[in-house]
């Protein structure tokens, strides 16, 4: 680990969180805690260099899980409790009350996360900015969704005033990538519907969290919102045991997924919103524009390291542009700078340390089944990074055609037949998104026809990826359950619900009653402005 000089408005001191947030109370835990450590090596103390200690936080087990849940349950009360009743108009207040506290935190954040996740400057701020815009436009959408709900329909004789209601209780469990946005745009429209939740933060990008803790208490009544600290088996397993789980929030790996759906006893009861892994690949036609391609493939593959979900994770290049494509990807993946993330170097650490040793593993053992490191620095190492490598040629014998490396190596295919790339995309359990290049509208249509029934987004001449967070955010296969967006994240975590009566005066007259009273916040007609 090699010394340098951390700027002065870089440095950090550590932070030993104690706090937990449970029924409204930030609570303070006298247990174990954990040591949170920055990759990035600085001098202690008694000036030894080595990885940063950024501080700790609660290594909680079972009995805090559930008191937990146990809390989130009973602020939902089987429907009657004050948050899933209240009316929408002051629902959304509280989350406006929640983001303006929550803007206050914006340096400590982001600070936070370009040690903890060692994410760049510029990308560390969009993080946190786009995750206000999230909040703020999701409060947008949902005074639209419910405006569209203020009335009353009538069929057959049956009178209806529909409406979309909340599910349950939430647990809700982000990724290390995004450790702010992501986990936000799960647990904002959860809440926001009604809903009560659990959250619990990643492993790496915890302690960003706690800063927030006291806006959360702030901002919603006791019981809505309960952040519990501590590794997912100790924490997430109890809580799916008890059963009080109606829906299972989580970006990260189906293999999590799978196994917490497994604890769940009763499994029809738990609706799944599940943001995945992905393997998505650029398909790159004879007639692309190769600049522009390598331009967007650098920033598809590697923006992050290539931690990203959507990153572009195979290339597959037309036979008849092979040599063009390799020469100039691996001219700009050299060029590529890595520093510290507030540099704001395109390349910075990677945050888990056992990733620069999978990545050579990777390497080693696409190379004995005959690929080649085509660029000149491709897997340079260093304490806690593994220069981006292109492979070349990549094919099915290799773990890098079929694992998701979420790293800096790239993997590329040449194909003759445009059949390979579309049969390889069937046969993969992921289904996200693709790109592609190329400008022949005689080739690009009923391949565009085609690929839209293998993933969910299609780029044109574009790198894959989430944003703008209106676009529906969905995959197909191990890719994902639900759709997010900002709107469909609201529908996912509600249900449609409605009040239905005979059309007869009696009852006309009742609803009538009903209405000009505030008797029932859910029979209302008010137009939200
Ligand atoms: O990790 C997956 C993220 O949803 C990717 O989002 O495409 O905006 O980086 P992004």
């Amino acid at each position: 680990m090699s010394e340098m000089k951390i700027p002065e408005a870089f440095k950090i001191k550590p932070l030993n969180s104690h706090s937990y947030l449970v029924n409204g109370a930030i609570k303070q835990w006298s247990g174990q805690m954990t040591k949170v450590y920055s990759v990035i090596g600085s001098e202690d103390s008694l000036g030894n260099f080595g990885p940063t200690l950024l501080g700790s936080v609660p290594d909680m087990g079972e009995e805090t899980a559930i008191e937990a849940v146990n809390a989130a349950n009973e602020a939902y009360n089987r429907g009657k409790g004050n948050w899933p009743t209240m009316s929408v108009t002051d629902r959304l207040k509280c989350m406006e009350i929640f983001v303006e506290k929550m803007k206050t935190h914006r340096e400590t954040v982001v600070k936070l996360l370009m040690w903890e996740i060692c994410k760049n400057k510029t990308d560390s701020y969009k993080e946190f900015d786009r995750t206000i815009d999230y909040i703020n436009n999701t409060i947008e959408a949902y005074k639209n969704i419910d405006r569209k709900a203020s009335k009353f329909e009538t069929q057959d004789g049956v009178l209806a005033h529909i409406r979309r209601g909340p599910i349950g209780v939430v647990l809700c469990l982000g990724p290390y990538n995004y450790p702010l946005n992501e986990t936000f745009c799960l647990l904002v429209p959860a809440i926001i519907m009604g809903n009560t939740a659990v959250f619990k933060p990643a492993k790496h990008g915890v302690l960003l969290i706690t800063p927030l803790l006291e806006a959360f208490q702030e901002s919603f009544p006791p019981g809505v919102v309960n952040i519990v600290f501590g590794r997912g088996r100790s924490i997430a397993a109890p809580i799916m045991k008890t059963g009080i789980i109606d829906v299972l929030a989580l970006i990260g790996h189906s293999s999590s997924a799978v196994s917490l759906q497994d604890l769940h006893p009763n499994k029809n009861r738990l609706r799944l919103v599940l943001g995945l892994e992905a393997k998505n690949p650029a398909i790159v036609l004879p007639d692309a524009d190769l600049n522009h391609t390598v331009a967007e493939c650098i920033s598809g593959a590697l923006s992050f390291n290539g931690q990203r979900c959507t990153a572009l994770k195979v290339i597959y290049v037309h036979e008849s542009i092979i040599s063009e494509f390799n020469e100039l990807f691996s001219k700009a993946v050299d060029n590529l700078v890595f520093g510290m993330p507030w540099e704001d170097t395109f390349l910075t650490p990677l945050p888990e340390t056992s990733k620069p040793a999978y990545i050579q593993e990777l390497i080693n053992d696409a190379v004995s089944h005959g690929a080649k490191v085509i660029n000149k620095r491709g897997g340079e190492l260093t304490d806690n990074y593994s220069y981006p490598a292109v492979l070349y040629p990549v094919n099915d014998k290799m773990r890098l055609f079929h694992e998701e490396q979420f790293g800096p190596i790239i993997p590329i295919i040449p194909y003759n037949d445009i059949d390979m790339p579309l049969n390889d995309m069937a046969e993969s359990n992921y289904g996200q998104q693709v790109s592609l290049f190329g400008e022949n509208i005689e080739n690009l249509g009923p391949l565009i026809d085609a690929l839209a029934n293998l993933v969910c987004r299609v780029n044109l001449n574009s790198a894959c990826q989430r944003g703008p967070d209106v676009y529906p955010f969905a995959g197909r296969k191990n890719s994902a359950v639900g759709t997010l967006s900002v709107y469909d994240a609201l529908r996912s975590f509600s249900i449609r619900t409605f009040v239905a009566a005979k059309d007869s005066a009696k009852n006309k007259e009742i609803i009538k009653n009903l209405l000009k009273s505030d008797a029932s916040n859910f029979m209302t007609t008010e137009y939200l402005l």
